[in-house]
């Protein structure tokens, strides 16, 4: 007999059901419009909003329309402004909790602390997150990176991308400190991680410590459903990482006793329900001796 079990927590957080409401209504009222990247990193989602007349572009000069959407990912403010003096009208669905390390970055600037980021350098929120820094700062992706760092300015502000993991942050400040400690005159760490991300990763790794395999369920092009991968990996338990129901494999659960499931912050809950279905039929399938 195999036993699945479902995370408490799994489908939306907060900021992307805030940046779909945004969208819903203002599609209502204005029509059709242009996103700067995916207003959350996850296809369904984005077929969804190109049905309701969202569509995608990669660049400012690929806007042709007079709306464009700032994804829940934030964008840096040179590019807020760049919208603005094209006199498009700007809809905003920037995640509140972004927006905090965006406004730390800026308030660490003002006072000339130069900026070091606990994320990766090419995600779209770090690079916003640099952005509101004015310039003045780095994305490192892991301790490792510490080493190589060169010659670093005497005030430091230390942020992390807010879909880090806890642990990792705090092992990263500790490796951060030691290296950077005879270099400079002040360090100040601003605590930027989200906090439903860090309660569905403490949440996972409970369960992936409970069950045989592990099956989270995200966008392989998102930071948390990754992140989410790696903290249910770390604990020795076998884990996938999956877009969609239609890549789980029957091996995978044969000779196991207890599956559990996870997912990233911008999964539709129908994606959840089609896994939960999918490893329904598989088990009934593994017990009648398939
Ligand atoms: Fe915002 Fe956290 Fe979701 S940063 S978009 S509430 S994962």
């Amino acid at each position: 007999m195999i036993r699945v079990e479902k995370a408490k927590e799994t489908g939306f957080c907060f900021g992307v059901r805030r940046a779909l409401k945004i969208l819903e209504e203002a599609t209502e009222k204005y029509g059709e419009m242009e996103t700067l990247g995916p207003v959350v990193h996850n296809q369904r989602v984005v077929d969804d909003l190109s049905q309701l007349g969202v569509k995608t572009v990669t660049s400012l000069d690929q806007i042709s329309g007079r709306i464009a959407v700032i994804p829940s990912h934030g964008v840096p403010p040179r590019v807020a402004e760049e919208l603005k003096a094209r006199r498009l009208r700007v809809i905003d669905t920037t995640c509140p909790n972004v927006r905090k390390a965006q406004k730390a970055a800026r308030e660490l600037s003002e006072v000339d602390f130069f900026v070091v980021i606990f994320g990766d350098p090419n995600h779209p929120e770090v690079k916003g997150i640099l952005g509101w820094a004015g310039g003045r700062g780095i994305a490192i992706p892991d301790s490792q990176a510490i080493s190589d760092l060169g010659q670093l300015p005497p005030h430091l502000g230390l942020l992390s991308q807010t879909t880090r993991n806890a642990n990792q942050f705090a092992q990263f400040i500790n490796s951060f400190v030691t290296w950077s400690l005879p270099l400079v005159q002040e360090l100040r760490i601003v605590n930027t991680l989200c906090n439903i991300t860090k309660k569905r990763q403490a949440e996972a790794v409970q369960l992936a410590k409970k069950v045989d395999v592990m099956i989270v369920v995200g966008g392989r092009n998102s930071a948390n459903a990754r992140c989410l991968a790696e903290v249910c990996s770390s604990t020795g338990t076998e884990t996938y990482h999956i877009e969609k129901a239609s890549e789980i494999e029957q091996t995978w659960l044969r000779g196991k006793t207890s599956v559990g499931v996870t997912t990233g912050t911008s999964i539709p809950d129908q994606v959840t329900d089609e896994v939960m279905l999918k490893l329904d039929q598989l088990r009934e399938s593994l017990e009648a001796g398939g």
